[in-house]
């Protein structure tokens, strides 16, 4: 093929793309069509948007933030859509350090940036706030625009309306500005004023900041990795303590999923009759989790019999069988992005055998360690893992599973009884699963534990289908127990998901009230 030619077939390939693309779409392309469309339309609503419960604690929050960045311009986006398949996107949602900082939940606000303004020049002492929080971003169009109707990733007629400048003002207590405005803000000052932005979140407004950089003369790029991600540490470790306002969501998050766990009771009947009756499962949470918040805080998981026993089993395609057990690990996120972290393991047919009680009271015994642990004045976060190892490894001495003590299992050149559970026993719970991951060991792993902490304990037992170190009895047999804790104000910890039954008498007990 000759040079031309494959231009030609470029160009060729180009235009027939666009018309595949092209494919769906009838909309008229007329002046009178455009005209008609841009006029007789009702006024706006004048009403402006309630103050949302958030509002009164983000000058707070965002005080935290840049308390280590004095000087510092820090930029914080949301996100940008992700594409599903084609012209399909998933859901928007955003960052989760742009929520805590925002308030802002649900689906909002694609695209948006939060820019900390820094107040003071960088080292001069600072008396109060070191930065004002201003929002960036796109304000919906006006009915005269083509994007209010032509544009169906944005547009009022696909997607809905925006919020205006002043909604989304009333709405946060937030200063909002227009996003076209950002490059500009971004740019003012560059030089003296160094710039941070959270990365690896939006990639368009990564690029900008690093070309405001370059022009600057400032490192950008790799060179200002480190600046970034002291700036995405900061971010995790200010979330480590939640206020009020947080451990409210957090609760409601937990009382949401107790409800969608009575929903996947009620439906277990169906789930055993049906081909993949751990979908039904999946699809009862679901559902409550749709009508009652934001949606799941992640896939949920629903394992049946030996399923139990591949740790991460989102495909929930297995049948739900009587005997067994089913192991469902789900959490509803409400609509302010807060998220619960449930496990029950339940027996699908209403009671435990005598083995799965055995194997079952282990992990409720670690659970109890566990808390117990972090009730102990001085606690740190990595004594709750050890409490609940001590027991396990206790536990599968005692059954004879062990091939050295438990005390030798237990000791950093051990480890054995881990092949029967693997993962760790806690971690931090909020706007994130797993939240707080960037915080550094010795504020997480390593720090005592301080009101307002919110973290799971969630210990297991699990033995494989094919695991023939342990006795048949126990084979195909996993259990985890997973609940949602909080430090209270005077030191102690609680389970906020103590409503959701978890002794084996009360497991069954409540899977008997609510299918008769
Ligand atoms: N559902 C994920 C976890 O328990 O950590
Ligand atoms: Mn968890
Ligand atoms: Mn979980």
């Amino acid at each position: 093929m000759t040079e031309h030619n494959a231009d030609h077939e470029t160009a060729h390939d180009a235009q027939a793309m666009d018309e595949r693309n092209d494919n769906r779409s009838h909309r008229p392309e007329t002046d009178a069509f455009r005209e008609f469309m841009a006029s007789h339309w009702g006024p706006r609503p004048s009403e402006m948007p309630e103050r949302s419960a958030a509002a009164d604690y983000l000058q707070a929050r965002a005080d935290k933030a840049g308390e280590p960045f004095a000087g510092e311009r820090l930029v914080i986006p949301a996100g940008t859509y992700k594409v599903r398949s084609n012209d399909t996107d998933y859901r928007f949602r955003a960052h989760s350090a742009f929520a805590h900082l925002t308030g802002l939940g649900g689906e909002k606000e694609p695209d948006a940036v939060l820019v900390l303004e820094p107040l003071t020049a960088p080292g001069e002492a600072v008396d109060g706030s070191t930065h004002e929080a201003v929002l960036y971003m796109m304000p919906r169009a006006s009915r005269t625009s083509q994007e209010f109707y032509a544009d169906s990733r944005y547009g009022e007629f696909w997607v809905g309306a925006r919020p205006s400048l002043e909604e989304m003002e009333a709405l946060t207590g937030l200063r909002c500005a227009h996003i076209n405005t950002l490059r500009d803000a971004l740019a003012k000052d560059a030089g003296q004023v160094r710039l941070r932005v959270v990365p690896q979140v939006d990639a368009a407004v990564e690029a900008m900041v690093n070309e405001v950089r370059q022009q600057a003369g400032l490192p950008s790029g790799g060179d200002a990795r480190a600046e970034d991600d002291a700036l995405d540490e900061r971010l995790s470790e200010i979330r480590l303590c939640k206020d009020a306002y947080e451990v409210a969501e957090l609760q409601r998050a937990v009382d949401v999923t107790h409800a969608g766990f009575d929903d996947i009771i009620r439906i277990l009947p169906r789930a055993i009759g049906h081909r993949r009756g751990e979908r039904v499962v999946e699809g009862a949470f679901g559902a409550v989790a749709r009508e009652e918040g934001n949606g799941l805080g992640y896939d949920t998981i629903a394992a049946s019999g030996n399923h139990a026993n591949t740790l991460h089993w989102i495909d929930n395609d297995g049948e739900v069988r009587p005997g067994d057990l089913i192991l469902v690990d789900a959490g509803v996120e409400v609509d302010s992005l807060y998220t619960a972290d449930i496990t029950r393991t339940l027996p699908v047919n209403g009671t435990f055998s005598e083995p799965q009680a055995r194997i079952y009271q282990a992990v409720l015994d670690a659970c109890e360690a566990s808390l117990a642990a972090a009730n102990k004045p001085g606690a740190r976060f990595r004594d709750l893992h050890q409490a609940a190892m001590e027991v396990i490894a206790a536990r599968l001495e005692e059954w004879g599973l062990l091939p050295v003590s438990a005390a030798e299992s237990l000791s950093a050149d051990g480890q054995q009884h881990r092949r029967w559970m693997p993962h760790g026993t806690s971690h931090h719970l909020g706007l994130d699963v797993h939240d707080c991951a960037k915080a550094r060991r010795e504020m997480y792993q390593d720090a005592l534990l301080e009101p307002g902490m919110a973290f799971t304990i969630e210990p297991g037992l699990y033995f494989r289908a094919d695991d023939l170190a342990v006795p048949e009895e126990y084979r195909g047999i996993g259990v985890r127990i997973e609940d949602d804790c909080i430090v209270n104000e005077d030191g102690s910890v609680t389970r906020m998901s103590e409503d959701i039954p978890r002794t084996i008498a009360d497991v069954e007990a409540w899977i008997a009230r609510l299918q008769s």
